[in-house]
């Protein structure tokens, strides 16, 4: 029987099974999933060769770790047995807009809840995670949460309160980093590239330059300076950027996406 048990098999719960697989965190025989179709924990189970559970009950009865990994729109219509079935465990979910008091009403006899919210590049294990718990975890089940999540990327725990905030700039983030990155090649075309040539050198460039922030650890303004001869051609870059109030725009960005993911929260 798993000791790791997965209900929903979709993007999310591939994306952390092939980081768990290939970390060797887990025996894929150790790691069960269920859905209540079926059809993906099918396709994950064959792709990975971790168990294909057929009810849920097989799937959670000797599992510690239970990911709720279906859509947040499920929870209201899950299995309602998943209060029972869940007791004494601890339950990591990931979906988005679903409070830990939310949550408890769900999984009530819990050992501890935790909130998280990866954010895409998990699928390459290059995600950031944030998370928070019900309960202060022990130190063992703070070991399995950690090793879990550093499976798909890194992990930060934060309070509750700040879970909408982390969301706006790290869950949604990708998606600003992905328009900056076709604002570049649109850009680059309209100064006289070829859009496979701007593709490319704005993909490498971002690619490149967070891989530079995270290796030196330094302060992204600290490696901007460094790259920017007064006077020269970044700086006439740079001059526009800030006579059009680009970190503005950006503040703008961040508020909408924490104020949405807010909104979501209260609906949930
Ligand atoms: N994708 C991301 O980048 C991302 C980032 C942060 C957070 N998340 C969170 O991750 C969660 C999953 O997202 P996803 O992108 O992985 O979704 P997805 O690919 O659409 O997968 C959803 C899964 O839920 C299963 N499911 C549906 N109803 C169910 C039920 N009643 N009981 C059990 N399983 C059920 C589906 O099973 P069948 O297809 O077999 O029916 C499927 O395996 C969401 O809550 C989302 O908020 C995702």
């Amino acid at each position: 029987m798993p000791k790791l048990a997965f209900i929903g098999a979709g993007r999310m719960a591939s994306a952390i099974v092939d980081g768990l697989i290939a970390q060797k965190a887990y025996e894929p025989n150790d790691i069960g999933c269920f859905t209540a179709s079926g059809n993906s924990a099918a396709g994950l189970a064959r792709r990975t060769g971790i168990r294909h559970c057929f009810t849920l009950d097989s799937c959670l009865e000797d599992a510690s770790i239970v990911v709720i990994a279906f859509k947040p729109q499920h929870l209201a219509s899950a299995d309602p047995r998943l209060a029972t079935l869940t007791s004494g465990k601890l339950v990591l979910s990931v979906l988005a807009a679903k409070t830990l008091a939310r949550l408890r009403t769900s999984f009530p006899e819990a050992r501890a809840i935790v909130r998280s919210m990866p954010n895409t590049p998990a699928a390459i294990g290059a995600g950031i995670t944030g998370w928070c718990s019900d309960i202060p975890l022990n130190a063992d089940d703070r070991m399995l949460l950690i090793r879990l999540l550093r499976a798909i990327g890194s992990e930060m725990e934060v309070p509750e309160k700040q879970i909408d905030a982390l969301m706006a700039v790290s869950g949604c983030g990708p998606a600003f980093v992905f328009e900056f990155t076709a604002a570049l090649r649109e850009a680059g075309v309209a100064v006289g590239l070829e859009r496979d040539q701007a593709q490319r050198l704005a993909v490498e460039t971002v690619l490149g330059s967070g891989r530079l922030m995270a290796r030196t650890q330094a302060e992204p303004e600290m490696l901007r300076n460094q790259v920017t001869s007064p006077n020269g051609t970044t700086f006439a870059g740079l001059q526009v950027m800030a006579a059009r109030d680009f970190r503005g725009t950006i503040l703008a960005t961040v508020m909408a996406a924490k104020a949405r993911s807010e909104e979501l929260s209260r609906d949930a």
